[in-house]
């Protein structure tokens, strides 16, 4: 009878004890196999989300108001976060987190707003912030096609597309001038590593290509506003385009970045980032386990993870979409040296009523394809209000173990994760519970070089607008002033530390509810 108490009260001990603290390594190579052991953290922004004055964009043309002759869309871009003309002072807020690297895009409707006609300023600017970096030593991973594009490149207002060509412009990918445009990228890229070349060595081409093009030319969400996600052979023609895009981006940077910046051996590390979801099978509101909704699953995952990276790995495109390649592209061949990875969400997944045709045939539960068959049984603690879907965090433990076993030997970042939070609290959970999962991944063999925490500060959220704050530092949107938020002041004590101590994961880390949110007013989130 003592022993048994005495059991007992030692695994109670045990219960109790503080999760022992997490190191990380310090900042390697993305690419090089000598740097697989180092570690960088970073943060992340997008140009168009951040940037005033960009008025050269689709989103701007998109979202701006009807009677200035936009297309009223949402909520107009405007002047984002003012992030263009205080990029020093933003700059001086990465510098304040420690982080290793900064993770930004170049917007190219900037450095070209007409077709072939540069703007020097613009990319005079782009220059001076990256030799800023350099003076405070972050190292910065450069993005060149994140969800923007000059107008001139598909203008949404353009009635003339519609029934096929204009004058003006390009119409946009899938459509006559689609190879034009995938030109047209490698041209700009060329561009890009020719003048920055000897302050860039890492570059991501484009930013989570699969849902780009589903929310811009399958549902129509994004500019140009297409909806052909239902016509499937209409949908894989962009698709291929934008591919094509990618693969002539990675051949002219590595023609014209023959500079190996920070003397670490690598003129030039050339990627892209997936979104990955956490893709759960179900039925009427709850988990499944039938078949058929598994097998969804495995197809939805295929088409939104894996079909691109296939593509640049083996130079294949599956043009019906249907799971096998039937067609070669010997000029896609091997266009990826690493592979980012972002991480926000869990969806449900059905086979029942598909809303995509065959060879596809699923029903997505999230967003606007939610029919209300398949939502998972929805954890109101894990609801992100005004994004609408479930966050999760430990679940890209499996998507890099996934990943890194697909794809044995690239190297995986992840390039962006965190949650749209108003107390600062969820997003500090979200960074330690993020990096818990990927020092498990790491311990169970995949090779993640770095966490990039999304995003520095509040910003332009797409088709969501200015409501959901992703910062670690908010933005007041009457002053623009920038406060750091709990997030903030977490990730800094980390960076600095290259650790999770035990206290911060007794506090935010694991996998129980992250705390309320005072926000919850979705109608997602009373959902059950
Ligand atoms: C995108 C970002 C976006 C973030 C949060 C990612 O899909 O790359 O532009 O702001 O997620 O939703």
């Amino acid at each position: 009878m003592r022993s048994l108490v005495a059991l007992a009260l030692v695994l109670l001990a045990c219960g109790d004890d503080p999760p022992p603290a997490l190191s990380f390594p310090a900042l390697g190579s993305l690419t090089d196999p000598a740097g697989a052991d180092g570690f960088r953290f970073g943060v992340a922004t997008a140009a168009t989300q951040i940037e005033d004055g960009n008025t050269a964009t689709d989103w701007y043309v998109w979202t701006q108001p009807v009677a200035d002759g936009g297309l009223g869309k949402g909520t107009f871009v405007g002047d984002a976060v003012r992030g263009y003309t205080r990029v020093m002072e933003d700059l001086g807020l990465v510098a304040e987190l420690g982080v290793d690297s900064y993770r930004f895009s170049i917007e190219w409707a900037r450095i070209e707003p007409v077709k072939d006609q540069i703007d020097e300023t613009a990319i005079a600017h782009y220059r001076a912030q990256l030799e800023a970096m350099k003076a405070m030593g972050i190292k910065p991973l450069v993005t060149l096609h994140h969800f923007s594009n000059p107008a001139w490149v598909a203008d949404p207002r353009d009635s003339a597309c519609t029934a096929g060509t204009s004058a003006t412009n390009l119409c946009g990918f899938g459509g006559p001038a689609g190879a034009t445009i995938a030109a047209e990228m490698g041209q700009h890229a060329a561009l890009m590593a020719q003048r920055f070349g000897d302050l860039v060595d890492e570059w991501g081409t484009v930013n989570e290509p699969m849902n780009y093009l589903v929310a811009s030319y399958g549902l129509g969400f994004f500019p140009p506003g297409r909806a052909s996600l239902l016509d499937l052979p209409k949908f894989s023609a962009v698709v291929r385009d934008y591919i094509a895009g990618h693969a002539a981006m990675y051949a002219a940077i590595k023609a014209n970045d023959t500079v190996d910046a920070d003397g670490d051996g690598v003129a030039s590390a050339v990627g892209f980032s997936m979104l990955t979801t956490t893709w759960s099978p179900s039925r009427t509101n709850k988990p499944s386990s039938n078949p058929d909704d598994l097998a969804a699953a495995e197809r939805i995952t295929y088409l939104l993870h894996y079909l691109f990276v296939d593509a640049a790995l083996h130079g294949t495109f599956d043009t019906n979409l249907d799971g096998t390649p039937d067609e070669n592209h010997p000029e896609w061949t091997g266009t990826i040296d690493w592979l980012g990875i972002q991480y926000y969400l869990r969806a449900g997944v059905s086979a029942d009523r598909p809303l995509l045709p065959a060879p596809v045939s699923v029903t997505p539960c999230i967003g606007g394809f939610d029919v209300g068959s398949c939502l998972p049984a929805l954890d109101p603690t894990f609801c992100v209000p005004h994004m609408g879907y479930e966050g999760s965090t430990s679940g890209i433990e499996d998507i890099l173990l996934a990943f890194t076993a697909r794809y044995p030997g690239l190297p995986l970042v992840v390039t962006e994760s965190g949650i749209a939070d108003e107390t600062g609290t969820r997003r500090a959970e979200s960074i330690v519970r993020v990096l818990e999962a990927i020092s498990r991944a790491r311990a169970r063999g995949a090779d993640v070089r770095g966490y990039y925490h999304w995003s520095l500060t509040d910003n332009f959220e797409w088709a969501e607008g200015y409501a959901p704050r992703f910062g670690l530092y908010t933005v007041d949107y009457a002053t623009y002033a920038r406060t750091p938020s709990e997030g903030a002041t977490v990730y800094r004590d980390i960076v600095h530390a290259r650790s999770v101590t035990s206290e911060q994961r007794a506090r935010y880390g694991g996998d129980g509810p992250m705390s309320p949110d005072p926000s919850f007013t979705d109608e997602y989130c009373t959902h059950n």
